[in-house]
């Protein structure tokens, strides 16, 4: 079998393995896939032992998908625009290429599993990290309308305004704080940790109308602490991240074997669980 894995720090609670060795049974693909624990101080180490190991290919998560960008000898376009990296193989020649499949993932998510319309929609984005950074290219190539950032350090959130400007096209991108948009967009995203402490962004309900549909990037058995709020101030739509999960791991396989694997069958053994 051929050898892939996921690396981070922690690394137990990914569901990285458990989604690749469904596509592996799927597609009939002879790929063995393992976590691995990474020292926060010799990623490198660990990603050049994995390779000359023989291993073919990694995913990168939390905290190292900026030090997989940098550590690449080349990078893609997408992981280039993304700053971050969540792929990693050798080419050909034994050059390590760095991908970034997230954006192609929430966008696949969005738009096929869950048939909403990308093009000309006036999306409001929360967040200014690295996840929204990763996902902003994808979803100015479907050219929506328009898109705010919102974040709680509006700087940051005009940073990424600026560095995706030249990529934009017709898109109209602007930043702000959260307490300012008070106007429904078509999609809210949010892309900010702060559930992870319990928070909430100070967003207006103004944001929200019942067409507005919303998508919290992270994902948990219940309902997210963000979606919670949505569905109070009166959504109907809402959405969590385990779609993308699945497809952006698709798509690293896919860019490892070739071969797309259906997806559908997997979030839903992954939403059973
Ligand atoms: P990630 O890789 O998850 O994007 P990150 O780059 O540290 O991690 O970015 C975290 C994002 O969540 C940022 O937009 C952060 O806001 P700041 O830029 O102001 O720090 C946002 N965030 C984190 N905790 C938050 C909270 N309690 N309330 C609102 N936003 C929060």
């Amino acid at each position: 079998n051929d050898l892939y894995a996921v690396v981070g720090n922690p690394i137990s609670h990914s569901k990285s393995p458990r989604i690749h060795s469904l596509f592996a049974s799927e597609t009939g693909e002879p790929v063995e896939y393992t976590a691995i624990q990474a020292p926060r101080d010799d990623f490198a180490g660990t990603v050049k032992q994995f390779f000359e190991r023989g291993g073919k290919g990694l995913n990168v998560t939390v905290p190292f998908k900026e030090e997989a960008w940098k550590l690449a000898d080349r990078r893609t376009e997408r992981a280039e625009n993304a700053g971050a990296a969540n792929t990693l193989y050798l080419d050909g020649d034994g050059v390590l290429v760095a991908d970034n499949t997230d954006g192609c993932g929430i966008v696949r998510d969005l738009l096929i599993n869950h048939g909403v319309t990308l093009n000309a929609a006036r999306i409001l984005v929360l967040g200014a990290g690295g996840a929204v950074r990763g996902v902003l290219g994808p979803i100015l190539a479907e050219h929506p309308g328009a898109i705010t950032i919102a974040n709680r350090t509006v700087a940051k959130a005009e940073a990424l305004v600026e560095l995706f400007t030249p990529v934009a096209g017709e898109t109209r991108l602007s930043a702000c704080g959260f307490e300012q948009p008070s106007e429904p967009f078509d999609l809210i995203i949010n892309g900010t940790s702060a559930s992870l402490q319990g928070d909430l962004p100070p967003l207006s309900p103004k944001v929200i109308a019942e067409k507005t549909v919303v998508y919290d990037m992270m994902y948990s058995l219940q309902t997210t602490t963000f979606n919670r709020w949505a569905l109070e101030q009166g959504a109907q739509i809402v959405h969590d991240g385990l779609g993308m999960l699945v497809e952006q791991a698709a798509e690293s396989f896919r860019i490892w074997r070739g071969v797309s694997p259906a997806t559908g069958p997997v979030i839903d053994e992954l939403r059973n669980d």
